[in-house]
């Protein structure tokens, strides 16, 4: 072989072995971008399952008159205007059961349907469920008197009365289409990425000045409508609030629920905050006075099951009750992980 030819089969070889490299690029390319395009369709399906789903139709106003239909259309009324009917505004005293005049639709908007915001859809098929709060196993009667006896900052609903069954009735409405495990996507509340610091309340003063309190007031008291007991803004803290032992003081809860539904108009999908800004504000409003609950140590009997966001005590851990109320929260979280193998999710 001549030095020459032996030059060209060379090149004939680095030319085979550009385009092999070029073609396993390509390829290499090709199946990044397919893996890509996968991802996103994984990742674009739950959400329109979310949007198809809740977009059904929910208007009480279709159904027809039966008694059963009343009470449905009852419910729904009572879960939308609860202080003309089991509030201060009742038509007589022994039917005031909220000690505010928060509605229950004030935190579970859209009269309990709209995602992320505690939807209530499905809910009937997920009780009677084990409540770590109680340590035992509640029923959906108890879990709406949970909400009455702490964000409504009031007693219990007697379980013959016609408004206990008249929610109960509109919730069981709201699960017809539900599937049977009553697990849908958008129960409850976004999750968010908790910055590992403590809550910063200055820039949660800061963003509550500038994009809630023009609702909720320069001191968080809100404001009614004026031809109800209702209110248009609800208060956030004073008198008229949910309570210390409401799941809305948990700063964790109250984090999830700003992010995907304030300010006014925010969603899931098109946020208005972001996470570090909804956990700022949260801490915020928390941090202000409101009516304080009775017996809260009788909680979580089982002290492992309470989320490390608990506001009040006591913990089996050695964290403040400061850290328990503004973070940082991650220790907490691994400290739970380590010493008791238990992953602590809120
Ligand atoms: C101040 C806000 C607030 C008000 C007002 C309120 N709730 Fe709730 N509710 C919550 C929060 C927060 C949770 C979830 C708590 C948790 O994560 O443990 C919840 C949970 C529930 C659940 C269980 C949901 C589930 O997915 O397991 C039901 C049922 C419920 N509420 C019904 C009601 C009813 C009925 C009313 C009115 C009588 C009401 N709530 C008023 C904040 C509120
Ligand atoms: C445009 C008016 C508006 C703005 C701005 C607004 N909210 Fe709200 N907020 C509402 C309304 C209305 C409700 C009750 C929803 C309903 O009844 O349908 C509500 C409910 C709430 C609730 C649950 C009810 C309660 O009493 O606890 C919280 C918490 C809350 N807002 C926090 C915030 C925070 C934090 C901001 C600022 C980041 C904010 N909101 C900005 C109108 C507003």
């Amino acid at each position: 072989m001549d030095k020459k030819s032996f030059l060209t089969d060379l090149k004939n070889v680095i030319t085979n072995f550009n385009i092999i490299c070029l073609f396993i690029f390509l390829l290499g390319g090709a199946v990044v971008l397919a893996y890509q395009g996968y991802l996103e369709w994984k990742k674009s399906e739950p959400l329109s399952e979310v949007i198809s789903f809740f977009n059904k139709d929910y208007d009480v106003s279709m159904l027809g008159d039966s008694p059963e239909n009343e009470l449905i259309r009852y419910g729904f009324e009572l879960f939308k205007n609860t202080p003309d009917y089991i509030g201060f505004n009742a038509d007589n005293r022994d039917k005031i059961y909220s000690g505010n005049d928060l509605a229950c639709g004030n935190c579970h908007l859209g009269v309990g349907t709209k995602p992320f915001a505690g939807s209530l859809i499905g809910v009937i098929s997920r009780f009677p469920q084990y409540r770590g709060r109680e340590n035992k196993i509640g029923t959906i009667e108890e879990r709406i008197n949970g909400c009455m006896q702490r964000s409504l900052n009031g007693r219990s609903l007697p379980i013959e009365s016609k408004e206990l069954m008249a929610l109960v009735s509109y919730l069981t409405w709201l699960n017809k289409e539900a599937p049977a495990n009553g697990q849908v996507n958008g129960q409850g509340f976004a999750k968010i990425t908790l910055p590992n610091r403590p809550i910063n309340l200055y820039n949660g003063a800061a963003i509550y000045d500038l994009k809630c309190s023009v609702c909720h007031g320069n001191y968080g008291q809100g404001m009614k409508f004026t031809d109800t007991q209702r209110y248009q803004y609800p208060p956030l803290w004073g008198r008229d609030s949910y309570n210390n032992g409401a799941g809305m003081t948990r700063v964790i809860t109250a984090a999830q629920f700003i992010k995907a539904n304030m300010p006014f108009g925010a969603t899931f999908e098109q946020p208005l905050l972001t996470d570090e800004e909804a956990y700022d504000v949260a801490g915020f409003i928390n941090q202000h006075e409101r009516p304080q609950k009775m017996h809260l140590d009788l909680d979580f009997p089982d002290r492992m099951k309470k989320p490390v966001s608990t506001p009040y005590p006591p913990y089996v851990d050695s964290f403040t009750i400061e850290q328990h109320q503004v973070g940082p929260f991650q220790p907490i979280i691994d400290f739970y992980k380590e010493t008791y193998d238990v992953i602590k999710t809120k």
